[in-house]
């Protein structure tokens, strides 16, 4: 089943009065289906933080639609986005955002304690997602106290803590090193599996992205060409590195 699916979608931004206008997305469809684990990929300034901003429903469309499980979310009113957004979506983005004055657990909970979740509820999830992501033993330390990849995790154990159906990240390894890339991809790669959420990455880095089963390439805000895992990840990070030198576009400034 389409889980997300965009329609003839174009971003324009400025314009009319506000300078020159850019066309960040033009004409751009494509389906995702429950429980794929998809990477977007293009040269910098191609668009995929804005496909990425309409499907969080954090910016609107210039025309066409975007439809998450055959809903169009920018039909609702303001109070039933924010519920749905709540209860349907998980976003990772690349500044972690985490509030220093509160410990990690406290930031990983932080959503639940807002929403009134039962105690003993909350315990069990933040149990059971601190055990993904291996952050279990600096739950009482202190944002400023960790490293750059605990706080992504954190950051990600924070996004998924209520059990999102979709989860959209922007560069989630950008501020990593490899070894914490390579955790964090684990993680979302049992997520998608174990938990069959269904994930959309936003990356500029091969390794990443040779965890998703598929790649959509980007280029000018348009659809370029897509990618399918048939084998393993060795064999698709190649393929990606090769589909990447066809994309050029000064993409390789940006790794
Ligand atoms: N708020 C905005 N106002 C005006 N133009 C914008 C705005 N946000 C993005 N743009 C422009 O829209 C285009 C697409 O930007 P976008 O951020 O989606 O690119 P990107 O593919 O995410 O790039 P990067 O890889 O550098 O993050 C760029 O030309 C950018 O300058
Ligand atoms: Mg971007």
């Amino acid at each position: 089943m389409a889980v997300l699916e965009t329609k003839g979608l174009s971003k324009i931004y400025g314009g009319k009065g506000k300078g020159i206008s850019v066309k960040a997305l033009e004409d751009f469809n494509m389906t995702i289906n429950e429980g794929e684990f998809v990477g977007v990929m293009g040269p910098s300034g191609s668009g995929k933080t804005t496909l990425l901003n309409i499907l969080a429903t954090i910016d609107s469309p210039s025309s066409g639609e975007i439809l998450v499980n055959g809903k169009n979310p920018y039909s609702l009113e303001e109070d039933q986005l924010s519920i749905f957004r709540r209860n349907n979506l998980g976003f990772i983005f690349q500044d972690f955002n985490l509030l220093d004055t509160l410990s990690v657990k406290e930031n990983i909970i932080l959503p639940l304690v807002l929403e009134e979740v039962e105690r003993k509820e909350i315990e069990k999830r933040v149990d059971d997602i601190a055990t993904t992501l291996n952050i279990k033993d600096i739950f009482k330390k202190r944002t400023y106290e960790i490293s750059g990849g605990q706080q992504q995790r954190t950051a990600c154990a924070r996004a998924l803590i209520n059990n999102p159906t979709i989860i959209l990240a922007d560069e989630p390894t950008g501020n990593l090193d490899s070894k914490a890339s390579y955790d964090l991809m684990l993680s979302l790669e049992r997520i998608n599996q174990e938990k069959k959420a269904t994930i959309v990455m936003v990356t500029h880095d091969a390794f990443a992205a040779s965890f998703c089963n598929r790649i959509i390439m980007i280029k000018d805000g348009k659809f370029f060409s897509e990618l399918v895992k048939k084998s393993n990840r060795q064999v698709f990070f190649k393929e990606i590195l090769d589909s990447l030198s066809l994309l050029g576009g000064g993409y390789n400034e940006n790794i």
